[in-house]
């Protein structure tokens, strides 16, 4: 009887990887993505994406535009956004017209702009049906170096940004019955990543803000969604903030990495909207079997830390060897 007890938890471990290696999201994901509502639900919706003007918000509207939802366009670079807006109207195939695509820039550090540009969205279309908080940066810099302004400019613009707009969006959807509010948070937001913890910590800062968020709600009708991509190909890494204030890390992406495209985050991030996931982790293989495990397991990333090294972990997640900061004094100023 062990015997088979054993022989069953054996097989189920094996099935367990084995599914796995075929998926590039967490498996509730890739169930709604299959069998849940199409993307196509969301027709004549409006959803507000900051962080449009490149990467995942980029990729995200066009995967939106595709299937005729709405789109308040916002990031800081006007022109960038511009040129999304003519994409997306393109790859709509005549779904939307120029009025169905609105271009707001503004820095959503600049807490001031948001509920004005919130009401100047709701106004143009007579409503809002989605907050997908996108904007944001990573960081390249060991713990111990890293000054205090940082960690305070990463928060900023990672954390207390995002939990202003939600919150006048949360406070609209309140007076019109329902909506629903997602944040692009990071696999950095589940698992403590190295070399790069004022990041990690914005991003577990979300979780906190967002989860707490659903649990006040439940029941009610606000949906919560947290995205946590792994490694994608946009500007990220050269935009990533470093230990100093002022600086970028400035190195580009390989088309050699082992990273997922922008087109495929976009995709997963639209069918999370539609179905309205609680929490989904995006990313290629081996690594959302590798945060199931840690999650679940932490024993075992503990393991792997103190086996591969750290350096060698940061070489998996950015496909490249580890630079500091020391290494590139005043490469580049904001
Ligand atoms: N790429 C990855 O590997 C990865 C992995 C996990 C999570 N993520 C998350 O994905 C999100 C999007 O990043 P991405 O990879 O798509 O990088 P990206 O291509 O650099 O896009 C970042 C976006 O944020 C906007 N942004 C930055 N600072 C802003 C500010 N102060 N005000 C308004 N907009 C601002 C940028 O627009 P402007 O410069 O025009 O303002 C841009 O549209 C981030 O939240 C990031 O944490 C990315």
């Amino acid at each position: 009887m062990f015997d088979f007890i054993v022989f069953l938890i054996i097989i189920y471990v094996i099935l367990y990887v084995i599914v796995f290696i075929f998926f590039d999201c967490d498996l509730e994901t890739g169930f709604y993505e299959k069998f849940g509502k199409p993307i196509g639900h969301l027709r004549g919706k409006v959803v507000f994406i900051t962080g449009a003007s490149s990467g995942i918000g980029e990729c995200t509207a066009l995967a939106l535009a595709k299937n005729g939802v709405k789109l308040i366009l916002t990031a800081r670079r006007r022109e960038e956004l511009e040129r999304v807006k003519r994409k997306c109207i393109e790859v709509s195939q005549n779904q939307l017209t120029q009025n169905d695509v609105l271009v707001i820039p503004m820095d959503v550090t600049d807490l001031s702009l948001h509920r004005k540009n919130w009401d100047y969205a709701v106004r143009h279309f007579g409503k809002v049906d989605i907050l997908f908080n996108n904007a944001g940066r990573s960081q390249r810099a060991l713990f111990e170096t890293i000054d205090i302004a940082v960690d305070r400019q990463m928060f900023d613009l990672n954390t207390f940004s995002v939990i202003n707009l939600t919150r006048i969006a949360v406070n609209y959807f309140n007076s019109v019955g329902g909506g629903h509010v997602a944040v692009v948070s990071s696999l950095a937001g589940v698992i403590g990543v190295p070399f790069s913890s004022s990041y990690d910590a914005t991003k577990h800062a979300v979780h906190g803000y967002f989860n707490a968020l659903r649990a006040e709600k439940i029941g009610r009708n606000l949906a919560v969604s947290i995205i946590c991509p792994g490694p994608t190909f946009t500007n990220f890494l050269s935009e990533s903030f470093t230990n100093t204030i002022g600086q970028k890390y400035g190195k580009n992406v390989q088309s050699t990495d082992k990273r997922m495209t922008g087109e495929r985050c976009g995709q997963l991030c639209a069918v999370i909207l539609a179905n309205k996931i609680r929490e989904s982790w995006v990313a290629l293989s081996p690594l959302i079997f590798f945060t199931y495990f840690t999650v679940y397991c932490p024993v075992l990333y503990n393991f792997i830390l103190k086996t591969v090294g750290p350096e060698k972990l940061f070489k998996a997640r950015d496909s490249q060897e580890l630079t500091l900061q020391e290494e590139y004094p005043n490469k580049q100023m904001d």
